[in-house]
């Protein structure tokens, strides 16, 4: 497997509002896969967001602090041009379960139009976390729910803070 990564890159974009511990474990799981892993913070994808942009690239880069093969950026506008101009070619989506297709088949297609060199990875969510999204932890945190098995502790005391529960 190691010779098959020699300067693999790929990323893995998405709004991580806030990052989840199914989030985690996909950027685990691709790092053993390729070399290098971007995790590229969209800007402007919800008009609400819970946290910036900035606050998020920092819970990221915090629980991924021990690992120099994740990179956390940001980027605006189209995924395809924030991939050319990094010459990365590879980006890697989550699927947690059959209604996750639909939407990510069509984005990924949409991808091979606009940029055809750039192909979609798609890894299946560990069946532990298929339930876990973003929207979810921040609708049961903010009803004083318990999210501590949902993301990694310094993502909760962010949640909690957020919602001043703590
Ligand atoms: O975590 P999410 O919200 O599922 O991530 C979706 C994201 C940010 C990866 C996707 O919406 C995206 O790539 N947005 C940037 C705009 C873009 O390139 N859209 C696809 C082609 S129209």
């Amino acid at each position: 497997m190691s010779d098959n990564k020699q300067d693999s890159v790929a990323v893995f974009p998405g709004s991580f509002d806030p990052v989840t511990i199914g989030h985690i474990d996909l950027i685990k799981r691709s790092v053993a896969v390729f070399n290098k892993v971007i995790v590229a913070v969209a800007c402007n994808q919800e008009k609400t967001p819970l946290f910036t942009v900035s606050e998020r690239i920092a819970m990221i880069e915090g629980v991924f602090c021990t690992t120099p093969q994740v990179k956390v950026e940001t980027f605006d506008g189209l995924l395809i041009d924030y991939m050319k101009n990094n010459n990365v070619h590879v980006v890697i989506r989550g699927l947690r379960a059959v209604s996750d297709f639909e939407y990510e088949f069509q984005m990924a297609l949409m991808n091979r139009k606009l940029a055809p060199g750039i192909e979609t990875f798609f890894m299946t969510s560990s069946a532990l976390y298929t339930y876990v999204s973003s929207r979810i932890v921040k609708e049961l945190a903010s009803l004083g729910g318990d999210v501590s098995d949902l993301v990694h502790p310094l993502v909760e005391a962010r949640i909690l803070e957020k919602y001043r529960i703590s």
